[in-house]
């Protein structure tokens, strides 16, 4: 995930993204395979760029109250795969991490602010979650049929996810054998919110798969490559699953974009709303101090050369 540079301005023009009108995010940086590109620097999105996107605030509301994040794992997941996830959900207030810490990167989200003058909550909890075993909606989503996944789980006969529009999200999880719309492609991830006509209210939520099997150079670098780096070797990532590592970092990504615009009308910058640069974007494919380009930064390293960039409870 992309510590610190989420509130500070950098450049970046995301030109690909606006190939597609959605709020997404892939964490390897839309480079064509040059070599030269693939030196860092091939990029502008690197600290100390002179040139800066100023995201701008249009009135919305932000997530002010503490967020409780409830979470659907839709198909086969492990164990020891939720535990990463939920792990480092409860450790974004987690203030006894150490240095640099998850909590510490909330920090900068805090700063966003709606008309009130009130910040954005430096309380986010995990809530309830609901498990969709069997595919209640196949094995290849749109991105409307995401939104009748999420109308399942919160009227469900048995444990609906509670309905909580003002300070709920609802972070839809796939399992590796689920292809959605545009993964892989285009998206790790996005985030809206969900239509009346369809679940009944308007929910603020995300979508992350886990790209394991379909594209884990695209959505879990730097824990895989993508085929075209020959030469780069993938770094080993903190928590034994490359996949679900490198999901951590797109859900980071999403539940930041998710408390500064989570109804797409608050924080972003771009004159279009359907083509908004938000607050994680700006950082997009930056890990550490330096990054830019195929660079992810300046990262740390343990004695088993796992490769990450912040503490939370218990986890790297
Ligand atoms: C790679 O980038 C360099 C410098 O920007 C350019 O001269 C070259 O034509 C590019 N090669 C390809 C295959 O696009
Ligand atoms: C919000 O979270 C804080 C810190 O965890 C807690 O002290 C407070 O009671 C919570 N407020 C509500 C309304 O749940
Ligand atoms: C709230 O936002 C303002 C404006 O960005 C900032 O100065 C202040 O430090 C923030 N408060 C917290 C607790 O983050
Ligand atoms: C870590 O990397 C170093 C240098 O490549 C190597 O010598 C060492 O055996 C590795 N340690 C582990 C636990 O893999």
């Amino acid at each position: 995930m992309s510590r610190g540079c989420i509130g500070v301005t950098i450049l970046t023009l995301l030109l690909t993204i606006t190939t597609t009108p959605v709020i997404s995010w892939r964490p390897w940086p839309h480079l064509k395979p040059n070599a030269s590109d693939l030196l860092y620097g091939g990029s502008k999105k690197f600290e100390g760029s002179s040139e800066f996107v100023h995201l701008k605030y249009h009135m919305g509301p932000v997530l002010t109250a503490n967020i409780t994040v409830h979470a659907i794992w839709y198909g086969a997941w492990q164990n020891s795969q939720k535990k990463i996830i939920r792990e480092f959900i409860s450790s974004i207030s987690d203030v006894n991490a150490k240095h640099p810490s998850i909590s510490g990167w909330w920090k900068t989200a805090q700063l966003y602010t709606d008309q009130t003058g009130a910040n954005i909550s430096s309380t986010v909890r995990l809530g309830a979650e609901k498990n969709d075993r069997f595919y209640s909606h196949g094995k290849s989503l749109s991105r409307l049929s995401i939104q009748s996944v999420i109308k399942s789980a919160v009227t469900a006969k048995t444990k609906p996810l509670p309905i909580n529009p003002k300070s709920g999200v609802y972070l839809l999880l796939t399992a590796d054998d689920v292809y959605v719309q545009d993964f892989c492609g285009q998206v790790c991830g996005f985030h809206y919110f969900t239509f009346p006509s369809i679940v009944g209210f308007t929910l603020p939520y995300a979508w992350v798969g886990n790209s394991a099997k379909q594209c884990p150079g695209t959505c879990a670098y730097p824990f895989a490559v993508p085929q075209f780096m020959t030469g780069f070797e993938p770094l080993k990532s903190p928590n034994g699953d490359a996949g679900v590592d490198g999901m951590i970092s797109v859900i980071a990504h999403e539940i930041a974009e998710l408390a500064t615009n989570p109804l797409v009308n608050a924080w972003y910058a771009g004159q279009d709303p359907s083509f908004p640069v938000e607050i994680a974007d700006l950082c997009e494919g930056i890990y550490g101090t330096g990054g830019g380009g195929s660079y992810t930064g300046q990262l740390l390293s343990d004695h088993d050369n796992a490769t990450y960039n912040m503490h939370g409870i218990r986890r790297r």
